[in-house]
């Protein structure tokens, strides 16, 4: 190897990196030149106005720090993502030593490197039953996309390419590519297009607002019937997959009835369906388990996909597992993966995933968030003595509350209200960053939350909470 060149100072562009990282520029600055950012699933026109903004400038454990030096909880961990907290050096090394030793090589063709090698066998341990073999992207999104082209080429290669279409359900939230936007509840694309013809919705499982009078067992049963007759119009020849998180994520921390993902699981085998569990959100501890779909729900799915916990959201990296059984098809003689992203497995997003799993493994944080998550859970369920808030929902370190403005009937506020806007402002004011999402509010914190740290957040929350009330 020649011996490394002399450094040479840095350049004049380098040296505003550094002062940007260095956070140095006023809040102003970022905010002009922020008019140049999209942000994702935002009102734009709304943005307009730098007031509407927060400049997140940097991060330690459980707190983030906004550009006029304010420190905040972290309510959702980044965005369901910093599983293990900010700032661990742990991973942060991991990263720097990798990208030090090999910073990018692909994993295309016959290329590998020992990073995503190594992991890619992490998880197929941690994986339930047969899952063993994993494809890397870099989203949540290109995950769920990757297991429906995936099980198209295998229906293709046993001779039945009719069998491509897919069984969702309202409420959903699957991702925003082209496909994974389709398989997303339908009210997500209001006002936008996406794929036709390729999805199918199934009734939301949510028995509280969907119910009906119903009791959760009638509810559970009706969703089966829903599910059955679903697939017998469709017709079983058509389609290849049911896709399912295990509790809903963004479409508002949905829980299905008990029992709901077993017998869906038995009517995909009768059927010949392949069930993709999305655990995108669920996995990497924040249910208390590496995956919930066995050890939480009692199910081994066909595929699972996962991202955002699997590498605490210091790297972007996905990951689409699946099982022997599909893998065996598609790598059978005759065929090619015609399907490839550049950052497949990127040295450095492995790395981060190795290390977030090692860290975990060390902390024992899954086991801590049995405890941990049920504190914060009955927590956050307290606060459903307060007038505003319906129901909270949710499992652990995954909870959102939908907030009514009559109990007795549900009755929801009018979408000009904004009422999760309302309350999260509140709280942010109080010092907790928690997401709107139309009447409701979502939490899904770091999984290091002390218990001292959940009592403060149900404190800022109830205030919060209370003071909305008052302001309406
Ligand atoms: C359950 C679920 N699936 C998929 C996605 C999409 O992941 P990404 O945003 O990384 O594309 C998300 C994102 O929030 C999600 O919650």
């Amino acid at each position: 190897m020649p011996p490394p060149r002399r450094q040479r100072a840095l350049s004049g562009q380098a040296r505003e990196v550094t002062r940007i990282m260095n956070k140095r520029l006023s809040t102003d600055e970022v905010l002009t030149a922020d008019d140049h950012l999209i942000q994702s699933w935002a009102d734009l026109n709304a943005l307009k106005q730098s007031s509407a903004r927060t400049v997140i400038t940097s991060a330690k454990g459980i707190m983030v720090r906004d550009s006029d030096g304010r420190d905040l909880i972290d309510g959702i961990g980044g965005l369901w993502c910093v599983n293990v907290g900010h700032g661990r050096t742990e991973i942060i090394d991991a990263i720097r030593a990798q990208l030090e030793t090999l910073d990018f090589y692909s994993t295309f063709y016959n290329f590998t490197h020992p990073a995503a090698a190594m992991l890619a066998k992490r998880l197929a341990e941690l994986a339930p039953g047969s899952l063993n073999k994993v494809y890397f992207a870099n989203s949540g999104s290109v995950a769920n996309d990757t297991a429906v082209r995936m099980l198209h080429h295998y229906n293709n290669r046993l001779g039945r390419p009719e069998k491509r279409k897919v069984l969702s359900r309202v409420g959903a939230y699957h991702g925003t590519t082209y496909l994974a936007i389709a398989m997303t509840t339908p009210s997500y694309s209001t006002g936008w297009s996406t794929a036709e013809n390729i999805v199918h919705h199934l009734r939301s499982p949510h028995h509280w607002r969907e119910g009906d009078g119903m009791t959760e067992a009638e509810f559970l049963d009706a969703l089966m019937e829903d599910m059955r007759q679903s697939i017998e119009r469709i017709g079983a020849e058509n389609i290849c997959a049911f896709i399912a998180e295990p509790i809903m994520g963004a479409g508002g921390v949905i829980t299905a009835p008990d029992g709901y993902h077993r017998k869906a699981q038995a009517i995909c085998r009768d059927y010949d369906i392949k069930y993709i569990s999305d655990e995108v959100v669920t996995s990497f501890g924040r249910l208390g388990h590496w995956f919930a779909s066995k050890d939480v729900f009692g199910i081994e799915p066909d595929i699972i996909t996962t991202a955002k916990g699997l590498t605490s959201g210091y790297q972007p990296l996905s990951a689409t597992i699946i099982s022997d059984e599909i893998h065996e098809v598609i790598s059978s003689p005759g065929g090619r993966f015609m399907h490839g992203v550049t950052y497949s497995g990127h040295p450095a997003a492995a790395a981060a995933g190795l290390a977030n799993i090692a860290l975990m493994e060390r902390d024992q944080i899954p086991e801590t968030v049995r405890t941990t998550g049920k504190t914060f859970e009955s927590a956050m369920r307290s606060l459903a003595d307060l007038d505003l808030v319906g129901e909270v929902r949710g499992s652990h370190f995954m909870i959102g509350m939908e907030f009514v403005k009559d109990r007795a009937t549900k009755a929801s506020f009018p979408d000009e209200v904004e009422i999760g806007l309302k309350v999260s402002r509140a709280a942010q004011k109080r010092g907790l960053i928690a997401r709107p999402l139309g009447n409701s509010l979502i939490l899904s914190p770091p999984l290091i939350f002390t218990p001292e740290i959940i009592a403060k957040t149900e404190t800022i929350l109830r205030e919060s909470i209370e003071a909305v009330t008052r302001e309406i």
